[in-house]
């Protein structure tokens, strides 16, 4: 049992390792909650909507980084401990290191303060690992355009920002990983989801997860 979190610049891939690892996870017999951030409660996916929307009244940076912050306070109390309390495994789509990735790196406010923020909206609810879906900013946006030309919908208020905001996203993921490598796992997104969940599980067992 652990509670892992899929991190990434959008396009990178998330949803599909994270399909791969719960199927894998349900062969063997363990319970799972899937869920994402923003979003994973009703409140959360209210609010979800007015963070994304490309239309209506914008956050500015300091409102948007606490927006993040009450969805991930509901998310913890109301779905995440309670899994974990039931001995579940816990697969996020995204959590605490996109505060830092986005809102620290990406609309620059101190990684000091985004800390504090995660710190205090999780409670110190510890993640047992990251998992970086590590991917060039161009193959990352082809994708989501792709996705956008196959499936139709209009971009959300972060796949429109340019190419340097999702740079200094990446680079930010990259330090972290780098910074602490017992809690991340990097993963070269080009590759197959195969490949990617197969590294997944090795780390998994060499870490008495499984
Ligand atoms: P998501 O729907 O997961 O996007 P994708 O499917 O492309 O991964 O997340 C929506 C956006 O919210 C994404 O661009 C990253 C951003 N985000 C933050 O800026 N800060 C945060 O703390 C979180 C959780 C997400």
């Amino acid at each position: 049992m652990a509670f892992i979190v899929f991190e990434g610049i959008d396009g990178a891939g998330k949803s599909s390792l994270m399909n791969a690892l719960e199927t894998a996870l349900m062969q063997r017999g363990q319970q799972c909650l899937r869920s994402r951030e923003p979003g994973g409660t009703p409140l959360g996916e209210e609010l979800r909507e007015i963070l994304l929307r490309t239309e209506g009244a914008t956050p500015v940076a300091r409102a948007e980084a606490l927006l993040y912050q009450v969805i991930r306070a509901q998310h913890v109390e109301e779905k995440i401990r309670p899994a974990l309390k039931e001995n579940r495994w816990v697969l996020c789509d995204r959590f605490t290191a996109s505060s830092i990735a986005f809102q620290a790196g990406g609309r620059a406010i101190s990684k000091e303060e985004i800390d504090w923020l995660n710190r205090f909206s999780t409670n110190n609810l510890a993640v047992d690992l990251f998992v970086l879906l590590d991917l060039a900013t161009e193959e990352a946006a082809e994708r989501v355009q792709k996705r956008y030309d196959d499936n139709g919908g209009k971009k959300d208020r972060f796949e429109l920002e340019k190419q340097d905001f999702h740079q200094r996203v990446r680079d930010t993921y990259l330090q972290l990983a780098k910074e602490a490598p017992q809690k991340w796992l990097i993963l070269d997104a080009s590759q197959p989801t195969e490949n990617m969940l197969k590294t997944l599980l090795q780390r998994l067992e060499k870490e008495k997860c499984l």
